[in-house]
C-alpha cells in the first residue's frame, strides 16, 4: 500500500455545515501532524489522499469525519476492512436525541484534538472532565475512548435523563454495567450535589449535578488529563446567572479547572464565537497562565452561532 484515502462522511456536513471541508482539514492536520494531503472528489464522494502510509490507522478511523479508509492502487480505491476500536455500542452516544445536544461528531473531534494536544492516541488510563456536561454526550464518548469520565451539570433534571438513557441502552444492548446514585458533601443538608455513577467496559463515569465554578470542591484531589466542554451558546443554554455571555462564569471557573488539570493536560472548548469572541476567551485563560494553541475550527451554524474550538495548555 503506497497511499491512503480517507472518505469524508456526509455526517460532517451536519456537524460543520458549509465549512465541513475546512474543519475536517484542521482536524486532520492537528491529529496527523505534517503528513501532506490533498482533497479529491469522485462523483458525490469526497476524500483526502494522504501522501504517506506512515500514519496511525486507528487515529484516522477515529477522526470525526471519517467514513472509511481505502488503499489507493493506481486508478482504483480498495476499501480497507477496518473499523475503529471503541467501547460500548454507538447508541450510547448517538442513540438519544434531546434539545441542546452537542453534535456527536463535533464532540468526537474535541476529544481527538485534545488527545493530540497531549500527545496521546487513546483514552486508556486517562481522565477527562466535562464541567458543563449537559446530558453527557462528551462523557459517553470519553468512555467509548477508554477514559475515566467525570462531569458537572447545573440542570438537576440532567441526571434523571442520563440515568434513563443509560438504562435503555444497557438493556437493549445487554451491556454489563453498574449504575448507582448518591450525594457528595458532609451531609444531605450540606451536599455539594447529587451524583450518578456508571461503570462498564472497564471504565467509569460520574456526573454531578452542581456548578462548574465548584469543580475543585466537587472533584477533590482528582487530576484530569483533559477538560473538554461545549460551552453554553447563550441562545438555548444559559449559565447559572442566566446571562447571555458565558465569559463571566468561565472566568470564575478557570482557577478551579487549572488546579484539577495535570501539568501536561489540555482544555478543549467549543464556543459560540459571537459570545464570547475567541480573543476575549483566550485573554481570560492567558490571565491564568494558559496559552492557546493555533488550532481553530470555525463553522457557521446559524445567524446567531458561529462555533469555534480552542485548545489551551498551561504555559511552560
Ligand atoms: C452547550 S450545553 C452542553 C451540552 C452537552 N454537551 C450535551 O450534549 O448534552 C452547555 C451546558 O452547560 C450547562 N451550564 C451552564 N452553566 C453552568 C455552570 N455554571 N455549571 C454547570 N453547568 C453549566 C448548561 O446547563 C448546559 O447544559
Amino acid at each position: 500500500m503506497k497511499k491512503i484515502a480517507v472518505q469524508i462522511s456526509p455526517e460532517a456536513k451536519t456537524a460543520y455545515f458549509a465549512n465541513y471541508i475546512d474543519v475536517a482539514q484542521q482536524e486532520l492536520i492537528q491529529v496527523c501532524g505534517d503528513i501532506p494531503f490533498s482533497y479529491f472528489k469522485i462523483g458525490a464522494l469526497e476524500f483526502f489522499e494522504l501522501a504517506s502510509t506512515d500514519v496511525n490507522l486507528e487515529q484516522l478511523l477515529k477522526l470525526s469525519f471519517t467514513q472509511g479508509l481505502y488503499a489507493i492502487e493506481g486508478e482504483l480505491l480498495r476499501p480497507l476492512d477496518l473499523s475503529a476500536d471503541f467501547n460500548l455500542h454507538e447508541d450510547f452516544v448517538f442513540g438519544s436525541k434531546f434539545k441542546g445536544k452537542t453534535n456527536e461528531r463535533l464532540t468526537q473531534m474535541l476529544i481527538n484534538v485534545g488527545l493530540s494536544a497531549i500527545n496521546e492516541t487513546t483514552g486508556k488510563g486517562l481522565k477527562l472532565l466535562d464541567p458543563m456536561c449537559g446530558r453527557a454526550t462528551t462523557l459517553l464518548w470519553a468512555i467509548r475512548y477508554g477514559f475515566a469520565a467525570r462531569g458537572i451539570e447545573q440542570d438537576p433534571k440532567a441526571i434523571e435523563d442520563i440515568h434513563r438513557n443509560l438504562k435503555k441502552w444497557t438493556k437493549l444492548h445487554r451491556q454489563k454495567h453498574k449504575l448507582s446514585e448518591g450525594f457528595i458533601g458532609e451531609s444531605r443538608k450540606k451536599k455539594l450535589g447529587d451524583f450518578l455513577d456508571f461503570s462498564a467496559a472497564d471504565t467509569a463515569m460520574r456526573v454531578v449535578s452542581g456548578d462548574a465554578r465548584n469543580t475543585e470542591q466537587i472533584f477533590k484531589k482528582e487530576k484530569f488529563d483533559l477538560i473538554v466542554s461545549d460551552l453554553p451558546y447563550g441562545v438555548q443554554h444559559f449559565t447559572t446567572e442566566k446571562t447571555r455571555n458565558p465569559l463571566t462564569v468561565i472566568d470564575e471557573c478557570i482557577s478551579g479547572w487549572k488546579n484539577c488539570l495535570k501539568k501536561r493536560g489540555a482544555v478543549v472548548l467549543a464556543f459560540n464565537n459571537y459570545n464570547p469572541k475567541r480573543k476575549a476567551l483566550i485573554e481570560v485563560f492567558e490571565k491564568s497562565g494558559f496559552e492557546a494553541l493555533s488550532f481553530s475550527a470555525k463553522h457557521r451554524m446559524s445567524e446567531s452561532i458561529v462555533r469555534d474550538v480552542v485548545i489551551f495548555k498551561l504555559s511552560e
